[in-house]
């Protein structure tokens, strides 16, 4: 045995993770694939690694020093599963199963549950930076016992992204924390690139602007407040020109957004745990609206504004720099509201997670890395009780400076029949939030009519109920649980 760490599942992110170990002082890398050809194909094409590598997991697991960890890279589902069972068949107490994958932090959960009375140590960790990342430096958010750590956390860092000296990986939590913080990740990630491409949308079909042009205006907004990889990348996909064609390739890509779940699962846990994440929600429909083939045909010949709209030239740097203020607010919104989930998550799964912290291992490494992300991290840290990101003074600043953009845009938007779904909504969170009255009093009072629901009164402390259907006076009554 002489591993310190193996790798299981040797596709793309499995090798360039096992590589990314491998390279690291004082590691050696155990690897396994369930069809050898792929783990000969990786020891052979780098042979700089050092791997020790097996062909079944009786040989991976003897290859292990205790406490034996590996990290599991496959396909999130039924996979992982098979792949747990075959290591706890053959791992001991203080032995470490971690599974890297995109993992649906419920299953973690059940996984971590199911393992724990074995004294195996289960830990579900979410790893953001896509193939690069995996070699280079990802974002890691391990959960699992903080035993486990102890062994995991200097492997971990020994790896990850380095953002301003400090590693991108902390202990999140418990059990499924890190994947759950990685869905959360992933679901900002979605409104993050649904407010580009908004964005990108605006200015090409108001401006009239070129992909290439636009890409220029996107690396000039990564020079500044909204520098970040996936504006980063935007310039880039914008600017590639299709070799076949001679168009510019976003112009030949099929408009119809694929998904593999993550987004989905964010709006689904949000909506079960009360927490509006409207961006998000926002995002994740647009691409399934994009995929809707057959309704958009049937929908193509529906009427649009009746007069056409353009920006004027003189006019057009004005509307890409309202377009920028917008983006910056709705993501500032997004962000927000993905923090309250992780908030919500954590209250109700019984996880301590220090905001500040997750917000300085997205810093680096992953998909949604920013530059803004410090100013959460410092958000957090001037205020650990804070009860809305936006809230906090630099964001408040920051949006009450974009906002007369914001509403421009999302005016324009509206009058040109764009569709800017997720600046849309996320402006109408933000004035939702500030609201000094919402409309919910008069939704109190319809349910209280249909369903005798009850409702709370402004001026008086109980429970109160009007006899609609009889003389319409009111009554005390008790909480109605309907
Ligand atoms: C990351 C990415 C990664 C993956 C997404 C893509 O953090 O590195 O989020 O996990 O690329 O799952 O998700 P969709 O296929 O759903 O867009």
């Amino acid at each position: 045995a002489t591993a310190n760490i193996g790798v299981v599942g040797l596709a793309v992110m499995g090798s360039n993770l096992a590589r990314n170990l491998a390279s690291r002082e004082g590691n050696t890398v155990a690897v396994f694939n369930r069809s050898p050809e792929r783990t000969r194909t990786l020891t052979t094409e780098h042979p700089e690694a050092g791997f020790v590598a097996s062909e079944g997991y009786d040989q991976f697991v003897a290859s292990l020093a205790k406490p034996r960890t590996a990290i599991i890279m496959v396909q999130a589902g039924k996979g992982t599963d098979a792949v747990i069972s075959e290591l706890v068949k053959r791992f001991e107490p203080g032995d470490i199963i971690v599974d890297g994958g995109n993992a649906n932090f419920h299953d973690t959960i059940r996984r971590e549950a199911e393992i724990a009375p074995t004294g195996i140590h289960f830990v579900g960790a979410g790893i953001s930076g896509g193939e690069e990342g995996a070699l280079n430096g990802p974002s890691i958010m391990p959960g699992g016992s903080a035993e486990s750590y102890e062994t995991l956390g200097p492997i971990l860092a020994s790896i990850a992204a380095v953002a301003e000296g400090e590693p991108c990986v902390t202990h999140v939590g418990t059990d499924g924390a890190g994947h759950f913080v990685k869905m959360v990740h992933n679901g900002i990630e979605y409104a993050d690139m649904q407010l580009i491409a908004e964005a990108y949308d605006l200015i090409r079909q108001g401006t009239g602007k070129s992909p290439a042009e636009i890409a220029d205006i996107f690396a000039e907004w990564n020079t500044g407040e909204l520098e970040s990889y996936l504006i980063e990348i935007t310039a880039e996909v914008l600017r590639q020109v299709d070799a076949a064609t001679g168009q510019p390739l976003v112009d030949v890509i099929l408009d119809e957004a694929g998904a593999k779940g993550t987004g989905a699962w964010t709006v689904q846990n949000a909506l079960d745990l009360g927490v509006p994440v409207s961006g998000i929600a926002e995002a994740v429909f647009a691409r399934s609206l994009s995929s809707k083939r057959a309704q958009r045909e049937a929908a193509a010949d529906l009427p649009g504004p009746s007069t056409a709209w353009t920006v004027e030239e003189a006019d057009a740097d004005a509307f890409v720099e309202d377009v920028r203020r917008a983006l910056y607010a709705s993501k500032i919104i997004a962000y927000s509201q993905g923090f309250d989930e992780i908030v919500a998550g954590a209250e109700q799964f019984g996880w301590d997670i220090h905001k500040g912290d997750i917000a300085k291992i997205w810093r680096a490494g992953c998909i949604i890395r920013a530059r803004f992300l410090n100013r959460i991290a410092d958000a957090y840290a001037e205020d650990p009780g804070l009860v809305a990101l936006v809230t906090a003074p630099y964001f408040r600043d920051a949006v009450a400076g974009a906002q007369d953009s914001w509403r421009r845009v999302v005016q324009i938007a509206a009058g040109a029949g764009i569709p800017t779904p997720a600046f849309s909504s996320s402006l109408a969170y933000y004035d939702g939030l500030r609201a000094d009255r919402l409309p919910a009093a008069l939704v109190q009072g319809q349910r209280d009519f249909f369903g005798a629901h009850t409702y709370q009164r402004v001026d008086k402390p109980g429970v109160f109920h009007t006899l609609w259907s009889g003389d319409r006076s009111e009554i005390e009554t008790t909480p109605s649980s309907h």
